[in-house]
């Protein structure tokens, strides 16, 4: 019976150490260093040099809205079809530093705003 109750302890400390780590801010990222990044690892290929996305296959990106561990976990482990970067290849520091370069992008401007739109 003790151990069932201490399984159980174990679980939801675990449960709680992964929810706190995946609430945790990004890293200090440099703006500068994440274009590099950007360039280096070829995200530009699919998403495009601002992000806008392109043709080719990846989507637009607004890392503000998705906030940094969501970008980190894309990157990890993809949704889809894009490929994997594991931290041996990019650190999570030189994903911070990607994720400040696409947050200082200018944003777009509202598409409510496009008389084109409505
Ligand atoms: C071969 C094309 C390709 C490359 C290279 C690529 N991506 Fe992607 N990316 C995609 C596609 C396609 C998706 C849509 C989800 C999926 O397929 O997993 C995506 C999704 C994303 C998303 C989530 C967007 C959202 O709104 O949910 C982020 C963030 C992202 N990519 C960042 C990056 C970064 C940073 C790099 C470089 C380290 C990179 N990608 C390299 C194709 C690519």
């Amino acid at each position: 019976m003790t151990n069932i109750r201490n399984f159980w302890l174990g679980a939801a400390l675990a449960v709680f150490a992964i929810s706190g780590a995946a609430a945790q801010d990004a890293p200090k990222g440099d703006a500068k260093a994440g274009l590099a990044n950007f360039q280096k690892y070829g995200c530009y290929t699919c998403h495009g040099i601002l992000g806008q996305g392109t043709l080719r296959d990846g989507p637009k990106l607004n890392p503000t809205a998705l906030g940094y561990p969501a970008v980190l976990q894309q990157l990890r482990t993809p949704r889809y079809e894009m490929p994997a970067y594991t931290a041996v290849q990019i650190s999570d520091q030189q994903v911070a530093d990607i994720f400040t370069y696409l947050a200082t992008l200018p944003k777009g401007p509202d598409p409510k705003s496009l008389k084109q739109l409505q």
